[in-house]
């Protein structure tokens, strides 16, 4: 694998590439990967002839410093695990190679950015946008691989993509879970064994939703999500939300056409931690 933290060089070293003919799938991360990060991996390298990761810890899109600040980072691990796993180059670029001038750009998102994650961190989605953006202008993927855990950063990113005419197509990939039903997640690495067993309950929410879906309104769905979750004294609960699985509008009620997908984010301590389910039809 080989490693660049330079954008031109990395840029111009897949320039060269793409004239022997190779595609490349591209799989940006913030690095304390796991399995989740690995399924996106094998099926960029399936999918195509070159794969490449970034590993970057974009500071625009934490609006609070210490989440930021104890945000994992196992970079000698991560290679190991890419070296492994197939993948052929990492970016691991400086803030300064990613961002050499302020930049206060605005980015139009059709408003899905200010619902769920969007109303309890604001700012998140456009320093996602933004960096994204940028990392794709660097590498220029013909694909790019985005896992579905991170449901409404999916849909933002596929409407920047699509508002600024990028020539990159995105790909979503299901989230993998631990046994327990936890999401796997960076964040997971904060937690201690005990907790780890705790947030397997949130999964076990989800279900019972999905279940409860069959047969009661979108509202008496959400308020019995919301007491098992407030119930448990390892959660601070923080919303959940079923909106349209397209369009992420708030669903009032059911309707067969269209599918919906319950959201949440919860905390455990100080981790911060978000899952979701179709769970409707
Ligand atoms: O999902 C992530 O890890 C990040 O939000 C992303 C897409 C790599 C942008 O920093």
């Amino acid at each position: 694998m080989i490693v660049f933290e330079k954008a031109t060089e990395l840029n111009q070293f897949l320039a060269r590439e793409r004239e022997k003919g190779k595609t490349v799938g591209f799989v940006p991360t913030m690095g304390a990967l796991h399995n989740g990060h690995i399924s996106l991996i094998n099926k960029a390298r399936n999918e195509n002839s070159m794969v490449v990761a970034s590993v970057f810890v974009n500071p625009t899109q934490f609006n609070n410093a210490e989440d930021l600040k104890k945000y994992p980072r196992t970079i000698e691990a991560d290679k190991a695990l890419l070296e492994e796993n197939g993948c052929d180059v990492l970016f691991f670029p400086s803030v300064e190679e990613i961002y050499p001038e302020k930049d206060n750009t605005v980015f139009d998102l059709g408003g899905l950015d200010t619902l769920m994650e969007g109303k309890f961190r604001p700012g998140h989605f456009n320093g996602v946008a933004m960096v994204v953006k940028r990392l794709f202008q660097i590498v220029q993927p013909e694909h790019a691989y985005f896992g579905e855990k991170d449901f409404q950063q999916l849909a933002i990113i596929r409407y920047m993509v699509s508002s600024e005419k990028l020539p990159v197509n995105i790909i979503s990939c299901p989230t993998l879970r631990e046994s327990s039903g936890l999401a796997m997640s960076s964040r997971n690495m904060r937690l201690t064994k005990e907790e780890k067993v705790e947030a397997a309950a949130i999964y076990r929410a989800l279900l019972e939703a999905k279940e409860n879906a069959k047969t009661l309104q979108p509202h008496e769905v959400k308020e019995i999500f919301e007491q098992s979750i407030s119930q448990n004294s390892a959660f601070k609960f923080e919303y959940f939300e079923i909106v349209d699985s397209e369009n992420l509008l708030p669903v009032k009620e059911w309707n067969p056409q269209r599918k919906a997908t319950g959201c949440v984010a919860v905390w455990i301590r100080d981790v911060r931690l978000i899952d979701n389910l179709l769970i409707f039809p």
